[in-house]
């Protein structure tokens, strides 16, 4: 039985980092795991412009640990406005790497995105130009549409006519929850990717909603039925390229969570690299961890390894109950749970 895996430093290519006090609070847990992280813009107000972000990334770097190297990898926010030439612009600066789409209203910070992909078709045709990957939201927000079902409505609707239609741009499909997502993936050219998080790997709906509800296993796009699972356990596992580490680490203080109108995103950020790699090994798919982990992210995105090594080794780490995030009070994921890897500090 394999006791310890060293991998290439890995990379988390979907946090939430939050401002101010929280950012101080979370930003050391993604630091002490991963070398640089794809930094979401859904602040408020968002991150719309270059300045924006290059102020933001300013302020996480000066938040960071004493002697950290971490590397925050910065994200434009898409708005019907967003003008191509700024886009442009700020990818030819490395201001940002890529630009996050969020149709409007389908999560957190989303209000200003985007209400039809008409809008954005210009930013979008110039992003495929320049070779921007576009990281998406893959949910529809029609009322009329079962939340369970809105992010294979989204593929039907809009994914796949737009990966049609610009059939160069850099797609990362983001966070996906659905054996259709995992489907159309596996069917779209290289230039279409995705991130998997660690809590659809591990979770289904009945966390959620089995025994009473659940707030802290309640993120968006939300966990699905069982065989959704296992289509990503499999789909992360398979050793595909396509495929790499998003935590969607989303910290939101306890109390706002329990609440009559919990908000959604779970704090996977503590334990991320033990709660993946369980999975692979579950899987009997160690060897593949570090190509999901360290690998297919940078080579999708065009950007060098990271040097260095982390080492994993088999044995038990307690999760608690509660993390103290600079003053506020986060319940992470797999609370109160006893882990089977711990990362070697
Ligand atoms: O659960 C989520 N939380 N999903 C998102 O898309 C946004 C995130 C957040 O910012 O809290
Ligand atoms: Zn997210």
């Amino acid at each position: 039985m394999t006791t310890q895996i060293t991998i290439r430093r890995p990379d988390d290519w979907h946090v939430h980092l939050r401002d101010g006090a929280l950012l101080k609070g979370v930003v050391p847990f993604t630091a002490r795991q991963f070398a640089r992280a794809i930094v979401m813009p859904n602040l408020s107000p968002p991150m719309t412009d270059i300045a924006g972000v290059n102020a933001y990334r300013e302020r996480i770097i000066a938040a960071l640990p004493e002697g950290s190297d971490f590397t925050p990898l910065m994200t434009l926010y898409l708005t019907d406005s967003t003008d191509a030439d700024e886009v442009e612009r700020g990818f030819a600066q490395g201001a940002f790497v890529a630009a996050k789409l969020y149709p409007a209203h389908a999560t957190t910070g989303s209000a200003h995105g985007v209400t039809a992909i008409a809008n954005v078709m210009p930013v979008l045709e110039r992003m495929q130009t320049i070779g921007m990957p576009l990281l998406i939201h893959g949910e529809v927000t029609d009322a009329d549409v079962d939340i369970f079902d809105r992010e294979a409505v989204f593929i039907e609707r809009t994914l796949a006519p737009l990966v049609h239609q610009l059939s160069d741009l850099k797609v990362v499909f983001e966070h996906i929850t659905t054996e259709e997502a995992a489907a159309f993936v596996e069917s779209a050219g290289p230039q279409v990717a995705a991130t998997i998080t660690p809590q659809h790997l591990h979770i289904n709906r009945n966390a959620m909603l089995v025994g009473g509800i659940r707030p802290h296993a309640y993120c968006l796009p939300v966990a699905k039925r069982e065989k959704h699972r296992l289509a990503l356990r499999k789909a992360a596992t398979s050793g595909s390229t396509k495929y790499f580490l998003g935590t969607d680490t989303a910290p939101h203080a306890q109390h706002l969570k329990e609440a009559s109108c919990g908000c959604a995103g779970i704090f996977n950020a503590p334990f991320a690299l033990e709660s993946y790699v369980q999975v692979f090994d579950d899987e009997g798919a160690l060897d593949r961890f570090e190509a999901f982990a360290s690998l297919n992210g940078p080579r999708f995105y065009g950007l060098p390894l990271n040097e260095g090594t982390v080492t994993l080794e088999r044995g038990p780490v307690n999760v608690p109950a509660v993390v103290d995030a600079n003053g506020t009070a986060i319940v992470p994921f797999h609370a109160g749970e006893t882990l089977g890897w711990r990362l070697v500090a």
